[in-house]
């Protein structure tokens, strides 16, 4: 990458942006669900781009593990077939030849030990002869949650990794069910791994708009003195998708928009808004404040639920122009399902900073845009100065955009021009894409991730104590919902912003929701 020497002001200040090399050591990755949609869409995609950018060493392998049977050529092919339509990178034959040269196939079971043994005796053969420096073994667990102690509880007994120094193992969310489960899951994989060999990952985190959010607040003088109840009146998460649910009817099921996002997604995003400054930016530092937010997170209950959170589920509509059809008409789900795809809802966090300011959270599936964003809504000044025909019909509001605009916009007020006292709304942006240009390379999210847990950085992964505390603060929510559905779902239709009471939660408070 090359050197980027940004003059940031006319007088002011040249930032020089060092090269960054990642030295990654020889590895063998283990995919657990090596052929599931997980895989195909997003793991061999940026792997492949790894080695695409010549990010990977010389001597890697990758073993996909699952239940069908295949040889290494035929999973070569089902890889090829999964990165011709979902990688960025073209997949020429230079680097499609390295790349699919050390790619590997086991099939079996999950609950089977003869499959473990067959992997065991796989793993040998590639950790390369006695001697050689030991390589690094990532076990990838891109399964289903329930799938998750059956493996994990026969790792350790299959006399693995006979040559490797180093093991780590990576477990996709969501990480349990509930806390019960997730402590249950927390004690099976600490009985075979350290905590230091541990990364529980949350693509979230691995998105480069989420990971500036604490830069943009504590690299910045002139916010933080801001950021809180004093001059802030509430704050807005959104996380919007347009897409349904598309072959995972099955796993959604089970899991619903509340284990899907709400306890994951959304809950790191609230924290990276309301945390405490850390101590140093270290991932011990940084996971400490985030625990104490969760930890001050009011808890709910049945009257608060019932009153501020809603719950939906989309119907037929038409997403782009495109008729789409209800939840329960998708692949894998009942015709009767309760199952919630939408979440709005109201939290307070106890604390000093934020006593008595509402974090408005909401978000679904089939929803009018794909939008993720935080807002920080400010209070209006103190005195009205300018007469009523010129109000701000917005407060200023801070707007972090996550996607798909990666970007940073404060509204605020001026005058128009003219001589009549008229104030009018403009907006001061940063945009990634426009402003930091120069062949600056965005890493995905998964890359970032993979990087950081094989240069054994645990920053941007979640610790034991945050995944229960996260559970801790939507277990009420899920309890109740699961014990009196909604009778009317679907109560949405596709292609909209969710049910009307989602829009009566925000009226009811003199406030709304951002719309786009
Ligand atoms: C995943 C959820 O974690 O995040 C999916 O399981 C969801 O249901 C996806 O679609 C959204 O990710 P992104 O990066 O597209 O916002």
């Amino acid at each position: 990458m090359p050197d980027i020497n940004a003059q940031v002001s006319g007088e002011s200040q040249t930032c020089r942006i060092f090269p960054e090399r990642v030295d990654i050591e020889p590895f063998i990755m283990v995919i657990f669900g090596g052929s599931g949609d997980l895989s195909r869409r997003k793991l061999l995609p940026t792997l492949f781009h790894l080695c695409h950018d010549q990010n990977l060493p010389d001597d890697f392998a990758i073993i996909g593990f699952a239940s069908s049977g295949r040889s290494d050529e035929e999973y070569r092919a089902l890889v090829k077939k999964a990165l011709e339509e979902f990688s960025t990178d073209p997949v020429q034959s230079g680097c499609w030849d390295r790349f699919s040269r050390n790619l590997f196939y086991v099939s079996g079971g999950f609950e089977d030990e003869n499959s473990y043994r067959r992997l065991s005796a796989r793993l040998e053969e590639l950790a390369g002869p006695a001697g050689k420096p030991p390589k690094q073994i990532i076990y990838y667990m891109a399964v289903p949650p329930h799938f998750l102690p059956a493996i994990v509880k026969r790792l350790p007994y299959c006399g693995f990794c006979r040559t490797a120094a180093d093991e780590r193992l990576i477990i996709e969310k969501p990480f349990g069910r509930d806390r019960a489960s997730a402590a249950e899951l927390n004690r099976l994989v600490s009985q075979a791994f350290d905590e230091s060999q541990i990364y529980r990952i949350d693509h979230y985190l691995g998105k480069e708009t989420v990971q500036n959010i604490l830069f943009f607040r504590f690299a910045n003088s002139i916010f933080e003195p801001l950021w809180n109840r004093r001059y802030i009146d509430h704050v807005q998460i959104t996380v919007a998708e347009t897409l349904g649910v598309e072959n995972r009817g099955r796993f959604y099921e089970e899991a619903g928009v509340v284990r899907d996002i709400v306890q994951n997604h959304m809950m790191q995003l609230l924290a990276l808004v309301a945390m405490e400054p850390p101590t140093g930016f270290e991932a011990d530092y940084i996971r400490d404040e985030k625990v104490k937010v969760y930890r001050t997170i009011r808890s709910m209950d049945e009257d608060y639920i019932r009153k501020f959170t809603v719950a939906g589920q989309y119907g037929p509509g038409r997403i782009n122009g495109h008729a789409v059809p209800a939840y329960r008409e998708e692949k894998d789900t009942s015709p009767g399902s309760t199952t919630p795809t939408f979440f709005a809802g109201k939290f307070y966090i106890d604390n000093w900073r934020w006593a008595g300011i509402p974090f408005y959270l909401r978000t679904g599936k089939r929803l009018k845009k794909r939008i993720t964003e935080i807002s920080i809504h400010f209070r209006q000044p103190p005195l009205r100065l300018f007469g009523t025909t010129c109000e701000l019909r917005d407060r200023n509001i801070l707007v972090l955009g996550v996607q798909p605009a990666e970007e940073i916009t404060l509204h605020i007020g001026v005058k128009h021009p003219g001589v009549g006292n008229q104030l009018f709304p403009v907006n001061m942006v940063f945009n990634y894409e426009r402003d930091i240009h120069d062949n600056v390379h965005f890493p995905l999210a998964y890359e970032r991730l993979l990087l950081d847990c094989m240069k054994g950085d645990h920053t941007l992964f979640a610790r034991q104590d945050g995944i229960e505390a996260m559970w801790s603060v939507v277990d009420p929510i899920i309890q109740q919902w699961e014990n009196t559905p909604v009778k009317e779902f679907p109560n949405y239709s596709a292609g909209t912003w969710g049910p009307a009471a989602a829009n009566d939660l925000m009226y009811s408070e003199g406030r709304r929701w951002r719309t786009w």
